[in-house]
């Protein structure tokens, strides 16, 4: 089974650039499945329901979360729903709304899911649990589940934390994905023990930008230090990051992780 992470997809620029480019990624890649980071969907904080649909209709089958995906209350009865094909941080506290971790269904069997939030990851004020003692109570809880491929989305800040739980996942999960950075990094590879892994595989938005933010926005606060709104940049070059990742069904690991970058122009 092949399966097609996108990074974080940056607004309408980023909805507008997963539109265009995405038909042809797929019938390239034959990709059967595809997830994307959906925390920064509606602009750039969050997911509405009608952005949502749109990346379905573009073929998005699924979307991970990250600091930002318990934003939009609207988002709620879909983190909550078993089928709802959004899976928000596994490692929020208790209380937060939506399930830890989703099962996906797909025509060559179920996947599980599961974001996990770094606990370097800025703003959000609630401490965040141990991603790593949480993972292993998810894949505890579903070892009795028919699973085909286990995807951990690992959404932090550290290169070095986005690293050691792919080292500490290696040979349990399929694929452990690193993103929120937005900025890929060129180290796509199957780990020994057959785990697909990749620091941070970027994101879906501007080129000539800061993260998917205009750059003269970003500068001049950081000249000034006085905050300021983020205005994401919307027009120009616009990249599309992703990570195909081919999977063997009999022992749920990877065959082979490759790292594929589109460009575009809106
Ligand atoms: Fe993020």
């Amino acid at each position: 089974m092949k399966i097609l992470y996108i990074g974080d997809i940056m607004g309408k620029a980023g909805r507008k650039t997963v539109q265009k480019l995405l038909p042809d990624l797929l019938a390239e890649t034959g990709a059967d499945f595809v997830i994307a980071q959906g925390e920064n969907l509606s602009h750039g904080k969050g997911m509405q329901l009608s952005s949502i649909a749109d990346m379905q209709t573009a073929g998005v089958d699924f979307f991970t979360g990250g600091n930002w995906t318990t934003k939009r209350p609207e988002v709620f009865p879909m983190l909550e729903d078993a089928k709802g094909p959004v899976a928000r941080p596994a490692n929020y506290p208790e209380g937060t709304p939506g399930r830890r971790y989703k099962i996906a269904e797909t025509p060559y069997g179920r996947v599980l899911i599961v974001s996990l939030l770094g606990q370097i990851v800025g703003a959000f004020p609630a401490v965040i649990d141990n991603p790593l003692q949480v993972i292993d109570a998810i894949l505890e809880e579903t070892k009795n589940e028919q699973l085909t491929a286990r995807i951990v989305n690992f959404h932090g800040d550290f290169s070095s934390e986005k690293l050691v739980i792919g080292q500490y996942l290696d040979g349990r999960v399929t694929a452990v994905i690193g993103d929120h950075w937005h900025i890929p990094t060129a180290d796509a590879m199957v780990f020994a023990g057959g785990t697909a892994h990749i620091t941070d595989v970027g994101m879906v938005g501007s080129l000539d930008s800061c993260l998917g933010v205009k750059s003269d926005v970003i500068i001049k606060r950081w000249l000034s230090d006085q905050s300021s709104r983020n205005e994401l940049e919307e027009g120009g070059r616009m990249q599309l990051c992703s990570l195909l990742i081919d999977t063997d069904s009999s022992t749920g690991l990877a065959k082979s992780a490759k790292q594929i970058i589109r460009y575009s122009e809106l």
